[in-house]
This record gives C-alpha cells, structure tokens and sequence, in this order.
C-alpha cells in the first residue's frame, strides 16, 4: 500500500477489491478440493491471457490445501469484435498434452456471452476428459448468450467492462491487483 500507481487514476470504480479477490480463491479452492477429495491429481486449464493470475493464485490456494495439479494453458481468439465475442473460437495454442481420462478444470478469468467457454467445453469433451468443470473468478449475468454450467463462480458482476487482474484493455491493465472499471476519459484517449 501507500504510493499510487500508475493506473489507479485511470479507474472510475472500484469493483472486487485485491483482499477480496484473495478471500474468494481461498474459498473456491477449499469447494474444489473437498469435491476432488478423491481424485489423484487435478489438471487445471487456464485460459490466456486473462486468466493467468487467478491460474496462478488459484493453483497455489489448493496447493496448500495439499490437492496436487498439473497446469495446461490455452490461448483462444474469438472473431469479431474487441470487448464483445462472436463465439466464433481459433485456437492460437492448442493443450500440449493427452486430456484423456483426467479430470479437468477450467480457469476462466469471465464469463460474459459465456460463448467462449460453450465452446471450449465442448472441445474438451470431445478429447475424453473423465470430468470438466469450470471454475470463473467473475460472471456477468445480464450478459449471458449461451446456458454454459459454470459449477465454482467467484463473483457475479454488473454487465460493465471491467479491468484489472488478467484483464486488458488493448493488453493495458492485466497487472492491477485489482478489478475496476475505467473512467470514460481512458476510451476517448485511444
Ligand atoms: P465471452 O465469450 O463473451 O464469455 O468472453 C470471452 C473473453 O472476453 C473473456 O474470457 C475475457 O478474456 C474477455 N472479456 C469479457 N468481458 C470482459 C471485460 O469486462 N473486460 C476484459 N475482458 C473481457
């Protein structure tokens, strides 16, 4: 704490404070390793590059919970335009391994049409997972297109654009701590 950084004049609004996205993993790994009490070893699917700090955060939270993972990533594109998703999907980096047989997890950083995520579940069910489930720090449910199963959601929030701990704005923002939504004087800059 103390100094500002540089991206806090750029915020409107704060939306899920850093202590409170902490509080949320914690609480989601704990769901997460009583369902998979059982089950050897979890492998976890995070999604580029949005989700590459709650992947980070999240695994660690259920490392200390003693439920060992393995972590994949992919890096998908949708077609279409900037901050809205046509659910047409392009891999741009495929899993580098087998997905058979194992249970799956995947890390989301959002589910906004939810058209990104129907997609890839169906793409993960067609490489023979035993099990897929989704886990997504934040939800915008006035946005939802397509019914996905989202079984561990972080936080429901309004249908805004929002920044901030993984999440860009022309690839700007991924590093706050931290989730918000920009003040309009940041889009008429660009
Ligand atoms: P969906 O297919 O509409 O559910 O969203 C696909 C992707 O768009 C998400 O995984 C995010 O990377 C991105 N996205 C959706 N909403 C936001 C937002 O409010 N801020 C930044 N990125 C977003």
């Amino acid at each position: 704490m103390g100094e500002a950084n540089w991206f806090d004049d750029d915020i409107e609004r704060i939306v899920v404070t850093e202590q409170q996205i902490h509080d949320k993993i914690e609480e989601l790994a704990k769901q997460v390793a009583a369902d998979y009490a059982g089950v050897d070893s979890l492998l976890l699917v995070g999604v580029l590059k949005g989700a590459v700090m709650f992947m980070a955060d999240f695994s660690r939270a259920l490392g200390r919970l003693a439920r060992p993972a393995e972590l994949e990533f992919m890096a998908v594109s949708s077609y279409g335009q900037r901050a809205t998703s046509s659910g047409v999907v392009r891999i741009l980096k495929d899993l580098d391994r087998d997905i058979a047989g194992r249970h799956v997890i995947v890390v989301e950083d959002i589910v906004d049409s939810g058209l990104t995520l129907s997609w890839l579940l169906r793409y993960l069910d067609s490489r023979s997972a035993a099990s897929v489930e989704v886990v997504a720090l934040l939800r915008k449910p006035d946005a939802i297109k397509v019914d996905v199963p989202v079984k561990y959601v972080g936080f429901d929030i309004p249908n805004e654009f929002v920044v901030g701990y993984g999440l860009d704005f022309g690839e700007r923002y991924r590093e706050m701590p931290y989730i918000g939504v920009l003040r309009p004087s940041v889009y008429s800059r660009t």
